[in-house]
């Protein structure tokens, strides 16, 4: 049984298709993030690193992908769509992001019910530049386009908070994730040399184009349209409506990386 059958069959996901929530980190969040880092990572942070990064939150923004809980399904007391958590209550979302409610079911798993962790994204902010620290998706839930949103939500951050640049370091054989950033018009502009220190691996420095340049906003707008479309969510500047991916497109194969 492969990661994704297993996953799928614990989910069980033909009767509770997956639906996602983006959202700022908490210190309550740092277990799980963990968790996932040392799917993703062979040089994870230590918690303490993620619990000092919280503690300042105007140099710093990290968010977190979570399986979204329906807390009507959860406790069976309501299914009405005015009792469904939409985040912020001061802007409804539109229905047509509505969750699927299923009325009169639980969820069997209750690592589902209290929103397993999938992904999370961080960055720093100093002066007018901004520096993605890190990114990464549960390798279960990779290529269905939530580590490009976790990205986007890492750009759209730096140009609200009025960075001029974004940046980041990648890892020479990192080639996925290289794609990413460049599909976001970064390119690179140094290495730096033996700065992983689990293999000595060289770094690559890539850098966003100015987030200022009218050019450069309408293809972070056209991408955002893309990928919204993709994951059949909304996606506004700032602010992502939990969503659904249905079962066909997760249990599809992620493509293949195509080595230059
Ligand atoms: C990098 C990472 C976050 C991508 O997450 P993901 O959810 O699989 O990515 P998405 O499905 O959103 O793909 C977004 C883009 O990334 C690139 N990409 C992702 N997987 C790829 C693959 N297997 N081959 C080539 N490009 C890939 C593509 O540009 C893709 O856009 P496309 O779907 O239009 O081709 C994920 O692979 C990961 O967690 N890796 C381990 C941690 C890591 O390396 N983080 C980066 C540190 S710098």
């Amino acid at each position: 049984m492969n990661a994704r059958t297993a996953i799928n069959e614990k989910m069980n996901l033909d009767q509770f298709p997956p639906q996602f929530r983006l959202d700022v980190m908490t210190q309550n969040d740092v277990p799980d993030v963990g968790r996932v880092e040392r799917l993703c990572f062979p040089n994870p942070w230590p918690a303490s690193a993620y619990r000092r990064e919280l503690q300042n939150p105007s140099q710093n923004y990290y968010v977190v992908l979570r399986l979204r809980p329906s807390t009507a399904l959860m406790n069976g007391s309501s299914t009405r769509e005015s009792d469904v958590d939409h985040g912020d209550p001061k802007r409804p979302l539109p229905r047509r992001s509505l969750l699927p409610l299923q009325l009169g079911k639980r969820h069997p798993d209750p690592d589902v019910t209290h929103g397993q962790l999938v992904g999370f994204a961080g960055m720093w902010m100093a002066f007018d530049e901004a520096h993605v620290t890190t990114i990464g998706v549960d390798p279960a839930f990779r290529g269905h386009g939530l580590g490009e949103l976790l990205f986007l939500s890492m750009v759209d951050e730096a140009m609200a908070r009025g960075a001029l640049w974004l940046t980041l370091e990648v890892r020479v054989s990192n080639l996925q994730a290289q794609a990413l950033y460049r599909k976001y018009g970064f390119t690179v502009h140094g290495t730096r040399k033996r700065y992983y220190s689990d293999n000595g691996e060289d770094a690559l420095i890539m850098w966003s184009r100015a987030l200022t340049d009218a050019d450069v906003r309408a293809e972070i707008e056209n991408r955002r349209d893309e990928l919204a479309r993709r994951l059949g969510s909304q996606i506004e500047f700032n602010r992502v409506s939990p969503f659904a991916i249905s079962v066909s497109r997760l249990n599809a194969p992620s493509a293949p990386l195509e080595q230059s």
